[in-house]
């Protein structure tokens, strides 16, 4: 039995997990259930990577804490691993004290090694703000070609690289100021220090796939340079010891994350576990990380370095999984295919999107591509057409026929046997991350089954006086090949495994267990297992997810009631005049953030807001939500503003837009932006 430790990229908290999130994660998932499954110990931990500068804007943004708000997407994130059955043992956080005490652990033990040095470093720096400026968020016009609206690292326009202090005209995009030029000193991570011990490393026996390798040899011949580990103040994250104001660049205390996530686990829930049994130096446990190839810089050199350079283990290997396409192209929020994971569990059951990964993933770093079409028709014709279709033609004599009970022998032992042989390679398959090849496997073996049954036709045999011990015999065949496929299957389905496990009574699914054949066994009474694809709640998941401002519905034939036209009654939803795309796009959307909101003397209706829309651009709008609305739930609060609407004069003041809102008589709901919008962005 092997000890292992499994983990998966940390996702940042600031935002959805969406399909290219979930391949990883399922892909991980999987191995760590086959793994068990064949017997080995496993640990599986996760986190969610909370520090750096996005966090802490998106936090400002949302007029939160950045506390709060990763609180707040830690729950989001959880409750979507939960829904695809992505099951770690733990889910931390890197902003805990023991990721701050690991961090810094590891940053002094370098220090200590002479690994770090410090060294002024002068960026463009936001004099409203207060801050240093990264490249993204500086904006200006191309040194070369002129073009303008650039960012701070290359011209989209040219191509051309170059440094943002060579941008013409820079401005800063958070506040629109004019960045100056500041030096500071910053702490670096002394990579070429391992230059040999990295390259060695990354060429150890299994340790990263050979083409990720062969990529790293590049930058070895490139050289390595040192790594700025250090940003200054205001930054969310850890501040580094002994350097007042100066934080850890998120990169170094992310991948700690899995320690300390391993850490908390063992000292809330497992006791019998150790820390140094899988961290020490000379550990014999395994140690995995699931990653996306994005982010190999940072596992194949940074991390490795840093834990040599404190002196811990380093992983075992490194699984790279690639870029997810939807439809053969990039995920995009117009077309619908930028899907989020909850977006999908609204529509669809997470097992289809388990299986048709499973189907697609193997030990290369390739990207895969989620093509919906092809998902309905592999997920019906394989798992229901075929898996589940064993089951059904089965149980239900043996149900009604047997009193629940399976034959006293097995008729075709060889038939089965070959069954419980070719699970020896399906498992050498999940091992070595070869899903592809264990779910085809695992087809061929549902294809012979159905052609047994098809061969022995129980439903005729049934109608033929004399012949039930056959039909007995036949449907407990099929029954105990059915088990066979529930078993092998059970990594990438553990809801449909645990509803076979059910069915038949099983203690254990494990794959040790299909060595019995199940003779003269009872059954439960037979339930339907998995339904077909519905396409249509495919497209409605993709219309869910289309990122627009859907038209209204073309107008209802009923006939309005006399009352409602006298009532001259709010245009609804099918009863609004159709407008032409140019008439919409006169309409100034804009996201904007409740900076102020205030109760309006005189007025039981209104209540008077000042926004903040964007561009240091200050509102002020009247609105009449006050009966849904108290000051307080605002503050802080995106909306929606109708920018270019002309001023309007009232007996309370000059009201500046509009904010838009849903109301259906009964209350009134602002429209809020989802989090991550900034105040200024265009709505459309
Ligand atoms: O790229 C990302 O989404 C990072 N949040 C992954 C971090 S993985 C680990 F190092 F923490
Ligand atoms: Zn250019």
């Amino acid at each position: 039995m092997r000890n292992i430790l499994v983990t998966n990229a940390l996702p940042y908290a600031n935002g959805p997990i969406h399909m290219g999130h979930l391949l990883g994660y399922i892909q991980a998932d999987i191995w760590v259930r086959a793994m068990r499954a064949m017997g080995h110990n496993v640990t599986y931990v996760c986190a969610d990577d909370a520090h750096g500068t996005a966090i802490m804007l998106r936090a400002e943004a949302n007029g939160i804490t950045p506390e709060q708000q990763i609180a707040n997407v830690q729950k989001e994130h959880i409750r979507d691993f939960d829904g695809f059955g992505v099951h770690f043992d733990h889910y931390d956080s890197t902003n805990s004290n023991e990721n701050k005490a690991r961090s810094e652990d590891i940053y002094l033990k370098n220090r200590e090694a002479g690994n770090i040095a410090i060294r002024p470093v002068t960026q463009l720096f936001d004099p409203e703000k207060n801050m240093f400026l990264s490249d993204r968020f500086i904006k200006g016009t191309c040194p070369k070609c002129k073009a303008e609206d650039q960012y701070g690292d290359s011209c989209e326009v040219c191509g051309t690289t170059y440094n943002a202090t060579e941008l013409l005209n820079p401005r800063s995009t958070l506040s629109g100021a004019t960045p100056v030029e500041k030096s500071s000193d910053h702490y670096f991570f002394k990579l070429p220090n391992f230059a040999q011990y990295l390259q060695k490393w990354t060429r150890d026996e299994g340790r990263l796939p050979v083409s990720i390798a062969n990529k790293l040899d590049e930058w070895f011949d490139a050289g390595l340079t040192d790594w700025d580990i250090s940003r200054d103040a205001p930054y969310f994250g850890f501040e580094i010891p002994d350097a007042p104001n100066k934080y850890f660049y998120v990169w170094v205390d992310a991948p700690i994350g899995y320690m300390s996530s391993f850490e908390n686990y063992v000292k809330t829930t497992r006791p019998d576990l150790n820390f140094d049994d899988y961290w020490k130096k000379d550990s014999k446990n395994e140690v995995y990380h699931f990653i996306g190839k994005d982010i190999v810089y940072f596992h194949a050199l940074f991390w490795p370095a840093m834990l040599e350079g404190a002196n811990y283990r380093t992983p075992t290997g490194l699984f790279v999984n690639g870029f997810l396409t939807v439809n053969g192209q990039k995920m995009s929020k117009s077309r619908g295919t930028f899907i989020k994971a909850e977006t999908y569990l609204q529509h669809l059951n997470p097992e289809y999107l388990r299986y048709y990964f499973a189907s697609k993933l193997s030990d290369k770093v390739e990207d895969s591509d989620l093509n919906l079409d092809d998902f309905v028709q592999k997920v019906n014709s394989d798992l229901v057409g075929k898996v589940v279709n064993i089951a059904s033609r089965c149980a239900k004599f043996i149900n009604t026929k047997f009193d629940n009970k399976l034959s006293n022998t097995c008729a075709e032992a060889e038939l089965v046997q070959s069954f419980i042989d070719a699970g020896d390679s399906i498992a050498k398959s999940y091992e070595s991350r070869e899903f592809s090849t264990a779910i085809r496997e695992i087809m061929a073996l549902a294809d012979r089954a159905n052609q047994y049954i098809d061969e022995k036709k129980p439903w005729a045999l049934a109608k033929v006086e004399g012949q039930e011990q056959q039909v007995h015999d036949v449907c407990s065949v099929g029954i105990n090949l059915f088990r066979q496929l529930a078993v092998y299957l059970s990594p990438v389905l553990p809801t449909l495994a645990k509803q076979v496990q059910d069915f038949l009574k099983l203690e254990s699914f494990d794959f040790a267990s299909r060595q019995n054949v199940l003779i003269n066994h009872e059954i439960a009474q037979f339930e339907a297992l998995m339904q077909r694809v519905d396409p249509k709640a495919v497209a409605a998941m993709v219309d869910a997810s289309k990122d627009s401002l859907a038209a209204p519905a073309p107008a209802k034939a009923e006939k309005k009631s006399e009352k409602a036209k006298e009532k001259k009654a709010e245009p609804k939803i099918g009863e609004a005049e159709i407008i032409g795309i140019e008439d919409f796009l006169k309409v100034d959307l804009r996201v904007a953030k409740v900076v102020e909101a205030a109760t309006v003397e005189g007025s039981d209706k209104l209540l008077q807001l000042t926004l903040d829309a964007g561009e240091a651009e200050t509102r002020n709008v009247f609105s009449g939500i006050r009966s849904s609305y108290a000051p307080e739930d605002l503050t802080g609060k995106l909306v929606v503003l109708v920018a270019n609407l002309a001023p309007r004069k009232m007996r309370f003041g000059i009201s500046n837009g509009m904010v838009l809102a849903a109301g259906n008589g009964e209350g009134i709901f602002i429209i809020s932006p989802d989090s991550g919008a900034k105040p200024g962005d265009k709505v459309s």
